[in-house]
């Protein structure tokens, strides 16, 4: 009983992420369409972390309602909603974190891809404003399709001449996160202490788990192994279908979004040894942008790791992925130069 009580947080567990850095960070982090689906639990997620002082919350609808509830929970961060486009360079002032999960979701019978008429427009007009309010904040893009949306948040801000590739993240924490889940329960294992690398991008046959790389290390029979790859693949579509028409991943998504916040503020904050996959510009393979474990410190990326010694099988689902992601890059670098 005295040993269950005092065992610590296993390492990867969402709180460890927030509480554990010993010095406290004045983070301004500030949520765009934080009214929604994601917006608002991943919101609440935020408020308990010890690193943010200043939460900031934008979105077209809804924000001083959702604001006015979150500024009454009792830790430090202080709570301001900002509503349309006039409030938001207010909203942006001083960030130090923007995550994006503006935007519209997918309904039954819809890729991500069908989502970029709605949402590339809406995610170039916020990197425009973060681009020109807060340029060295660290931008952590959740709206699909991520695979174009990343590219053309980059866009903008070369267009601004202020592009790092070191501080622009493409959020995949929740394939990580799905993987992680979907192995420990086929393997009868604690999910808290499982750990795969998932690395492309974010769709379909473009998230690719390294299942061969997993800690505590796995083995799959081929068929077996096929099968789980593509559940990771097809997570977010179970999701959708099981939503019939209310949307898509909201509450696992809240959760990875803060989980990839927490860790960029604690490398931000000196932490050391944190690793995240994110989907970044990369030249890691012949796709400008893919998604690799980064190390992360003070200034965004301190490391591209790489994609480490792969299975044969693992190197055919990069070959296959590639052709796609450099079509969703360009397509979104297309739109962004139009613009
Ligand atoms: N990266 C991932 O792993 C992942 C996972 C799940 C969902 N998503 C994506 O996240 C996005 C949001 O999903 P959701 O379920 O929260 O949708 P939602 O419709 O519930 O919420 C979207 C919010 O964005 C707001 N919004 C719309 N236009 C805006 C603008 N111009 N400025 C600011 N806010 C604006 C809406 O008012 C709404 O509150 C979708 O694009 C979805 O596909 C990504």
């Amino acid at each position: 009983m005295f040993s269950t009580l005092t065992k610590a947080a296993p390492a990867c567990s969402l709180l460890t992420r927030s509480f554990s850095s010993s010095a406290q960070r004045n983070a301004k982090v500030a949520v765009l369409g934080a009214s929604g689906g994601i917006g608002q639990p991943m919101s609440l997620l935020i408020k308990q972390s010890p690193l943010v002082s200043h939460l900031s919350l934008y979105d077209i609808a809804h924000t001083p309602g959702v604001a006015a509830d979150l500024s009454h929970i009792n830790s430090r961060a202080k709570v301001t909603g900002h509503m349309g486009p006039d409030q938001l360079a207010a909203c942006l002032d001083k960030c130090d974190v923007v995550v994006i999960p503006a935007g519209v979701p997918r309904k039954p019978g819809m890729t991500r891809d069908d989502l970029f008429n709605t949402n590339a427009s809406i995610v170039r007009d916020l990197a425009d404003a973060c681009a020109k309010v807060c340029p060295k904040a660290m931008v952590c893009i959740i709206a699909n399709p991520v695979n174009s949306t990343v590219p053309i948040t980059a866009e903008i801000f070369k267009k601004h001449n202020v592009f790092d590739p070191n501080r622009i993240f493409g959020v995949t924490t929740l394939d990580v996160v799905r993987a992680d889940a979907f192995i420990a329960e086929a393997k009868g294992l604690d999910p808290a202490e499982v750990n795969v690398p998932v690395v492309g991008g974010h769709a379909g046959i473009t998230i690719i788990p390294l299942i061969s790389q997993c800690k505590p290390s796995v083995s799959f029979e081929a068929d077996k192994l096929d099968a789980i790859t593509k559940r990771i693949q097809e997570a977010g579509t179970e999701v959708v279908k099981a939503k019939a028409g209310a949307g898509s991943a909201t509450l696992s998504m809240a959760y990875a979004g803060a989980r990839f916040t927490f860790s960029l503020l604690s490398a931000m904050n000196g932490k050391q040894g944190v690793i995240e996959c994110a989907y970044v510009k990369s030249s890691e393979t012949d796709a400008p942008y893919f998604a690799t474990p980064l190390h992360l410190g003070k200034n965004g990326i301190e490391k591209n790791l790489g994609l480490g010694k792969l299975s044969a099988y693992e190197k055919d689902l990069v070959e296959k992925a590639i052709p796609e992601l450099k079509g969703n890059i360009k397509k979104g670098e297309d739109f962004a130069h139009k613009s």
